[in-house]
Parts: C-alpha cells; structure tokens; sequence
C-alpha cells in the first residue's frame, strides 16, 4: 500500500497532486470550487454518472463493453457494486490516468451486514434498541470499507404499512416515530465518527419518497396520497436521517401523484435541499430516470435527462440518460450550466470529506480487509442482536424457555438445516458461508452438547404439495419429549420485487403444524420470514411461537439462547400483523372516523368488516417476555400543561414473573379534538428498561410541546390547544390512560 503511494504520488505530477499540496489549507467548499473551475463540462456530467460493476443487478444494465476507458475519459463519478479492494484498487488506479484525476466514488447496498451478516433490518426494528441497532450499522460499514467500500444505498428507511411489498423487510415498519429513531441511529452507525475515516460509509437514506406506499404493496408501484400523509407519516424518517448526517439520498422508482419521485421537484428541490437544507446529493435509483419514460413522463432520455436534472437528482444510476444527453441540454440552454454545477459540486464536496482527493485509495488496504475478514467480536455482536430481534408472540403455560435436560426434542420443518435461510435478502454470499452460518440444528447441538437427542424430520418443502415426509415428522414428534418446529418463507421471497398477493405460511406448513400438534405433544413454532406472515391455525393451536424474521450468521446459536432462557425475549413488533390479506392496510395509527369500530362485539355499521375482527392478529409493539410485566398508578405531573411548560408522564411497571427481563415502555398520545382529525393514538416515545424478578420501576416520560404537533390543513407544523390523552404499556393494545390539556 505504502509503496504504491509513494509511487503514485511520486511520479505523477497530476493536478491532484497539485490540490493536495496547495489546497490543504482551504475549505472543502474552495476545494471543491477550485476542482469545479478546471473541469470541462464532459468532465462535469461524468461526475453525474454512476455504473453498475461486477456483482449483482437489480435492474438492465446498459452495457457498452467500454467502462475503463469512460473511467480514463473522465466520464464516470462512481460505481456500484465493485467488490474487494483488488478491484476496488484497479479501477481507481484507471480514474488517476484520468486528465483530473478525480476519484471515484464505490457504493454498495451494505443493507444488515457485509462479511457478517445481522438481522434484516425489519427483524433488528424489533429490538426497539437504537444502540444495538447503530451497532449492526457500524459494524457493517468497519467490514464493508475494509473492503475498497465507501458508501452504503441503506439505511431504507421507507415507511410501509403493507406487508404484501416485498420490501418490507428493509426498513423499520410502520411508524414514523420508531421509523425515525432507527433511521437516524443506522446514519450514524454507517457513518461512525465522521467521513473521512477509514472505516465509515456514507450513508444513503433511501427511496425518497413514499415508496412505501406502493399501491396493493406491488413493487414499484404508483403511490397516491395527500401531503399530510406525506408530511406525517412517510417524510419523518428521512428528515432524521438528514438531521443525522446522511451524506446522500436515493430518490424511487414511484411516481407520487401522478410525478414520478426522479422527476419531482417538490420533494428533492422544495422539501429536501430547500426546506431541510440537505448538502450531499442524490443519487437515482437504478434507471429511475430512463424510467420516467415507461411512466409517460418523459419522451425520451433527453426529456427524463432534462426533468430529472431539474428536479435535483444529482447522479444518474445506470440508465445513461445523462452522460448521453446533458451536454446537448446545456448547449442548447434547456438546462443551466448552474444545476450542473450544483450536482457537480454536492457530489465532489462528499469525495472531499471522505478524504479521495488526499488519498484515493484509503479504502484499498489488503491488511484491514483480511483482519474484517473473520472478526469474532462482529460475529458475537451478531448473535447479541439476533437475540434482542426476535419476538415471542406465544407462550402458553410457560412452554418456553425448555429446560435445558430435556431428553428427546424433535426438530422438524423446512428451516432446521437452511443454511443461506437464514440471512435473507440483501445479503452477500461468500464461499464458506456453509462453515460460517450457524443453522438452528447445529445451534441447538452446541448448546445441549449430548445432553439430548435430537431428532430431525424436515417434514416438507417450504412451498410444495407434497405431505409425503409429514409421516417421518409425526414419528419424531411421538418419540419426543418437545417438538421444535421451523417454518416460514424461503429468504427471496422477501426483498425488491419480491411482493405476494398471499402471505400465509406457505405450502403445507401450516398442515404438518396440525399434523404433528394431533400427537398431542407440546410444540414450539419458529417462524422465519421477512414481513408478517399469516399462520392464524399456528397462532391460535400451538402453545409457543416465536417469530425470528432473519437473523444471519449467527441465527442457530441466538434462537438456542431463547429456546432454552439463556436469552429472555424482549422485542416488539414493528408492523402490525393482519389476519388476512383482506384486512390490509392495517395499521395502529389510523383515525376514528365516523363511525368508529372499538370492538368487535360492536362492529356493524362501523368501519368494519362484518366478515372479520377489527383487530390485527399481533398489534402494533406486541411482544412477549419469559417474565411478566404489569403497569400500575399512570400518573401526570399536571393534568394541563402549556407550551413552554412540559409536564410529565410516569408510571410504574413491575416484573410480576419468574424470571428478570427487559420491557420496553411504549408512550402514545391522542390529540382528542383538531383542525384536521388525528390519529387513534401516535407513539410519541419509548424506553427500554431492565427488571430484575419481583422489581417495580418508575417510568417517566416529558410530555412537551414538540409531542402534541401535526401538519395542519396548511401543512404548518404545530400543536392546537386542547384536550389530550396519554396511553402508556407494553404494546399498542394494552395501555393506561390519563387526559391531559393544552393551555
Ligand atoms: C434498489 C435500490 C438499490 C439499487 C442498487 C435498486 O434496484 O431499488 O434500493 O440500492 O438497486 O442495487
């Protein structure tokens, strides 16, 4: 590395040398202005153009067979999924023959993990723990940028209430407030102590916006919506991420009423550069901007060029419609050579923090990739995440956690032995990734050594017909003391593109659940999936369930340590759980209407279905722990309050169960009468708190003016005076109340 360097810098006489002896002193913002007033406007657009490399592709790729030479040319600001620092390495060594030398930019989707691979993100959303949570990022981006990686496309921070879109599984549910908590933690775990250190990605909050409000939950779908919904429900979460540092956002592949989000210049020019005064810059989602001519928004590339360069996306991802039209768009006037200089600027200004300019090559360092390669300490930190990511939904009669002496356990299902299962979409596959993934099989083993036997049936395919192993499966149980059973939905079945009409348990699993519970033994279910699945025969027949998502490298070792209490519970879940795809969107966050439904007992001529409950199968922040926690005495410090005058909201949780636990203590607020109607309730807080068996916390939460506001009918954001109610417990459902006003 050294020597290369030397070399480099010794023999070149190159302008970058030049910026680096002279421009030391100066600001980014002059060294950015310096490079700027050199660069012909072909070098300009260059800078605007993203390739795909070697890896894989979410989309076409435009292949000219002649990436090296635009590199040499000067006409490429970035790639995306270049892997390794060997090629990393060559092909910057390619942008320093360039006339400017002017580096390039490598992204990657480092989305749970690189060389270790942590929870999906939806899974890791359930811990609620925005520490552990900036944790999985900083320890993705240490492995990723020892890796020739500079920037991250995550977190994804896109609200969804529809667990039909496959994406799902990426972001962080259903809720702007969690949503926004766990945005601005992974910014700053991907981004660590600053650009510009070796071991931080720039982060990307992604898909600007409102992707997640894909009509019916089909990718890539058109979204509609009012601004309030916009402002309230899907912008927060990237407000934060903004708030937080990102250095960068992705626009989508939506259209929002009618513009697509490529082309649209209220959210990327009006909200985020202006309103939020964002300073990185945008990249396109892969071939959004070519896009905009499937969506009827643009004739050709020229126009996509022409609206998508106006509406403030910076860099083109793959379609090539700027490389091969801006130049004739400015030469002919249609597009200021100031928005060019604008994106040209935003881009070099990041490749300046993160220190390219000094040292194209800081994140091509052999050493440091080899010493992430098998890093013990990342992969426990894995496996302490897995665990605070999985949700007990179910236990009956104290079924869990299993005693350690058990003799016979039988292990059934399709997900016992999955290896790559166990990580989900947007994970990277490495060539021991047999060695390296613990699988719930061997997790189990490790943990019970020979104390057990362990009997193995598969049972069936995750999505077959055939019940031709359920024989094997019921033999094992019936020889069992306790029956492990590990169900779900294959890892891509969940991820881009990956949206399903039906999103029950898939196959016959749900049969070989019945089949085996007939032996009468008592059954444990693991659920593995990335979105909520619907299983109402398991929920509502078997005594245990967990719901494990996708957990990663260290899955079979972290379900083992909840199986038998070496780990006790305590996530929550994200999204709200429907009982039939009939009921979607179903979400916590709703209004009252007219015609409220507040029970099912009472649900005619209420918005309702008379086919079905008003309830979600799991609610919104409904998780189980192996102890008991009870909510008492919810108190306010003053029944009204004012705006510079905060009050305060306690109440005391005990942990009535048998064994110590963690809680995490969920705030709501209803704003009872407003200008516009308001939701049920909104979380407006949340603390995670450790009980030890038989012990009693206070719990308090400040209640100030921030909390009470919405978007009016003007999009002004702030709180009316008035009545209000405080709810306070462990999930969405069971809460305490107290009435409070504003003054
Ligand atoms: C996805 C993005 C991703 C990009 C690059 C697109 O298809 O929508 O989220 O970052 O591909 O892989």
């Amino acid at each position: 590395m050294k020597k290369f360097r030397n070399n480099l810098f010794g023999s070149l006489l190159s302008i970058s040398t030049f910026f680096v002896c002279t421009a030391q002193r100066k600001t980014v913002e002059q060294k950015v202005d310096s490079v700027l007033r050199l660069m012909t406007l072909d070098e300009k657009i260059g800078q605007m153009n993203q390739y795909n490399g070697d890896w894989d592709a979410t989309g076409p790729i435009t292949k000219d067979g002649d990436k090296q030479n635009q590199i040499r040319k000067g006409m490429l600001g970035s790639m995306l999924n270049v892997t390794g620092v060997e090629h990393t390495r060559q092909l910057q060594e390619i942008a320093m023959e360039s006339r400017l030398k002017i580096p390039l930019l490598f992204g990657q989707d480092i989305i749970h993990g690189y060389r270790t691979i942590f929870p999906i993100p939806l899974a890791e959303a359930s811990s609620w723990d925005t520490a552990t949570i900036r944790l999985s990022a900083r320890i993705a981006a240490t492995e990723a940028a020892a890796a020739g990686v500079q920037w991250t496309f995550a977190p994804m921070v896109d609200i969804a209430r529809d667990p039909r879109w496959g994406r799902v599984m990426e972001g962080a549910g259903e809720d702007p407030y969690l949503g926004s908590a766990i945005a601005a933690a992974r910014v700053r775990g991907f981004q660590g102590k600053g650009l510009g250190n070796t071991d931080a990605l720039m982060a990307c909050a992604k898909h600007f916006a409102a992707y997640g409000a894909a009509i019916g939950g089909r990718d890539y779908n058109s979204v509609d919506m009012s601004d309030r919904t916009l402002f309230e429900i899907y912008l927060p979460p990237f407000q934060a991420a903004v708030d937080a540092g990102a250095a960068t956002l992705m626009n989508s592949f939506n259209d929002l009423n009618g513009v697509p989000a490529t082309g649209n210049r209220f959210l990327q020019r009006d909200i985020l550069k202006g309103n939020w005064k964002f300073k990185g810059f945008v990249v396109s989602d892969w071939g959004s901007i070519g896009e905009m001519i499937n969506h009827g928004f643009a004739k050709d590339g020229y126009e996509a060029a022409l609206e998508a360069v106006t509406a403030g996306s910076d860099m083109d991802m793959e379609s090539r419609s700027y490389i091969n039209n801006l130049s004739r768009l400015v030469k002919e006037g249609k597009v200021k050579i100031q928005l060019i200089d604008d994106a040209v600027r935003r881009i070099l200004r990041k490749k300046f923090e993160m220190g390219l300019f000094d040292d194209p090559f800081k994140f091509c360092n052999k050493e440091r990739e080899q010493r992430q390669w098998n890093n013990a300490e990342n992969l426990r930190a894995e496996k302490m995440i897995a665990e605070k990511s999985v949700v007990l939904l179910k236990n009956e009669n104290h079924l869990l956690p299993l005693n350690k002496q058990t003799k016979t356990i039988a292990l059934v299902g399709p997900f016992v032995k999955a290896v790559r299962d166990n990580l989900g979409f947007w994970s990277y596959s490495w060539p021991d990734d047999t060695v390296r993934i613990v699988t719930q099989f061997q997790g189990i083993e490790n943990k019970l050594g020979t104390n057990a036997r362990l009997l193995y049936a598969k049972g069936c395919e995750i999505n077959d017909s055939s019940q031709a192993g359920f024989a094997e499966a019921i033999e094992a149980a019936k020889r069992a003391d306790v029956v492990i059973m590990s169900l779900g939905e294959a890892s891509d079945w969940s991820g881009e593109a990956k949206s399903r009409s039906n999103i029950h348990l898939p196959g016959v699993q749900e049969e070989l659940v019945k089949a085996v519970s007939m032996t009468g033994k008592p059954v444990v279910v693991l659920i593995n999936a990335g979105r909520p699945l619907i299983f109402n025969w398991t929920a509502d027949h078997v005594a245990a369930i967990l719901y494990t998502w996708w957990l990663g490298t260290e899955a079979g070792d972290a379900i083992a340590d909840i199986l038998f209490g070496d780990y006790n519970p305590s996530a929550k879940l994200p999204i709200s759980f429907p009982r039939t795809e009939g009921q979607i969107p179903i979400y916590y966050n709703h209004f009252n209407t007219g015609r409220p439904a507040t029970s099912d007992s009472d649900r005619f001529y209420r918005s309702a279905y008379i086919d079905l409950s008003i309830y979600p199968k799991f609610p919104f922040g409904f998780g189980l722990s192996y102890a008991e926690f009870t909510y008492s005495n919810i108190h306010l410090s003053s029944s009204s309050m004012r705006a510079n005058q905060p009050i305060k909201a306690t109440v005391t949780v005990t942990n009535t169960g048998n064994y110590d636990g963690e809680e995490t203590v969920q705030l709501y607020i209803q704003d009872l009468v407003g200008s516009v109607v308001r939701p049920v309730k909104e979380l407006k807080g949340f603390q995670k708190i450790f009980l030890k068996k038989g012990e009693s916390k206070q719990v308090s939460f400040t209640i100030d003016i921030d909390k009470l506001k919405f978007y009016n009918s003007q999009l002004k954001y702030q709180a009316e005076p008035g009545d209000f109610k405080i709810y306070i417990g462990g999930n969405s459902r069971d809460l305490q109340e107290a009435p409070f006003s504003l003054k």
